[in-house]
């Protein structure tokens, strides 16, 4: 437990910080700022009870830590730390902090003041007295990772001793040496064409044959909206993926969010400045490195034929195209079947999917495929079920199994996996937890 926390940009009041409070302290440095308030919050994976902000942060910073720290942990204490200047008072009433420590405070005065403030945390309910203990043997580290879940078959090595593990009702099986794992990535070159319908109708469809065996990135970095749709709440994002710690598969495994359908999400970054942190190459090797454990990796792009785009093509095995019926889309497809494959990028299993077919379009599946000059495998036909589906936050082809746009996802699914039941509804949670 480190129930202290300081964000700052002094590694001079970092070391004498530590000097006084020792294994208590975890650090983020304040350069992490640049990348935003929201980032630093996402860092914080502990349950810091009192966190020192500053020396050398702005006010915006200031203020944008104080708002993105107290939504995760509305129990923290808050101390800014700043020199005693003119508009300090302003800061003061505009920042919902605790309390204003100067850098300069002598060491006395600083453990006074943390001990005044952890006293008033625990009178108030706020925290434990146990909270702020020292507990020399865990050392400190500068960015803390949670205890990652255990997997069901670890968990039963936990002994009344041990530390207390949370129980997912979810395994990730084990892929057996030489099972062929596929990825697909559901490209089109215009936005708002069905990809990400299509995608998590994908990921449904297939963990019905592969139950938790599953994980659908939402590489639409900037405005990606898959666990909107499906109405979960990440706790980690790609950015957590791609990190330097989630090198350890492990700390990978606990940057996915499970669905209770069977499959697994990697939430698209929390904000678009996050989102460009993740370069095309990191997308790349995601990919790759979850094929190790995945059965199928499904990856749901951002429009057009971006540099991630690019590498997530050059990563599957399968790519599904999506157009809808308008000429400029259309036509904008088959400039992207000629581009890929002059730049030997098609995947090897391609599937074009025509959607929000209608008939009133004035264009027959012949006219499209004149235009696309490529066959049309699948037509997703115009359903207001689709929009019900994603506003009631359920996959569509459990939503409304008889709707004929959810039967064409199912087709969909059949064509990477053929042994998929054209009609199942299993229970995947069932399967998986046997
Ligand atoms: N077959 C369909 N019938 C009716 N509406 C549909 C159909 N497919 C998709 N839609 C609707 O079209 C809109 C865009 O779909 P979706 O978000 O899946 O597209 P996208 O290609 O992922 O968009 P973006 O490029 O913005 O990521 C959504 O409101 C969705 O509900
Ligand atoms: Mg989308």
């Amino acid at each position: 437990m480190t129930p202290l926390l300081l964000v700052s940009r002094s590694a001079e009041y970092e070391t004498r910080l530590r000097a006084l409070v020792g294994e208590r302290l975890a650090v983020i440095d304040g350069e992490f700022l640049t990348f935003g308030s929201q980032f630093v919050a996402s860092r914080v994976t502990g349950e810091p009870r009192i966190a020192l902000l500053g020396p050398v942060l702005s006010y915006e910073e200031t203020k944008g830590l104080v708002d993105a720290l107290t939504v995760r942990h509305p129990n923290l204490g808050l101390i800014v730390v700043q020199e005693q200047r003119s508009d300090l008072e302003d800061w003061a009433d505009d920042i919902d902090m605790h309390a204003v420590l100067s850098p300069d405070a002598s060491d006395r005065a600083t453990l006074a003041l943390l001990d005044r403030l952890a006293d008033w945390l625990i009178a108030n309910g706020r925290a434990g007295a146990r909270d702020f203990t020292v507990q020399p043997a865990i050392a400190p580290v500068p960015l803390e990772i949670d205890p990652p879940l255990v997997d069901l078959a670890d968990a039963s090595v936990d002994s009344a001793a041990g530390p207390v593990v949370a129980e997912p009702g979810w395994v990730f099986p084990p892929l057996e040496a030489g099972t062929p794992t596929e990825a697909i990535a559901v490209v089109a070159p215009k936005g708002g064409q069905g990809k990400t319908t299509i995608a998590i109708n994908l990921a449904t469809g297939l963990a019905e044959v592969a139950p938790n065996s599953v994980v659908l990135i939402d590489a639409d970095l900037q405005f990606g909206d898959i666990t909107i749709a499906l109405a979960l709440t990440p706790e980690r994002t790609i950015v957590d993926a791609v990190a330097e710690a989630a090198d350890d598969e492990i700390v990978l495994k606990t940057a996915l969010t499970h669905h209770s359908d069977g499959f697994f999400v990697v939430a698209s970054a929390p904000s678009p400045e996050l989102g460009d942190l993740v370069s095309p190459v990191a997308l790349g090797r995601l990919i790759d490195r979850l094929r190790a454990t995945f059965r199928y990796v499904i990856v749901d792009t951002t429009p057009g034929m971006g540099e991630h785009s690019l590498v997530a093509l050059e990563h599957v095995t399968d790519a599904v195209f999506v157009s809808n019926m308008g000429v400029p889309s259309l036509r904008a497809m088959r400039t992207e079947f000629e581009l890929l494959t002059t730049l030997g990028l098609m995947p090897g299993n391609r599937h074009v999917v025509v959607n929000q077919t209608d008939k009133l379009s004035g264009l027959t599946i012949k006219d499209v495929e004149n235009i696309l000059g490529a066959p049309v495998d699948v037509d997703v036909p115009k359903s207001s079920a689709v929009l019900l589906s994603s506003n009631r936050g359920v996959p569509l082809i459990h939503d409304d199994v008889r709707d004929p746009a959810a039967k064409a996802m199912r087709s969909i699914v059949l064509r990477i996996a053929p042994e998929a039941s054209p009609t199942a509804n299993q229970d995947p949670e069932k399967a998986a937890i046997e």
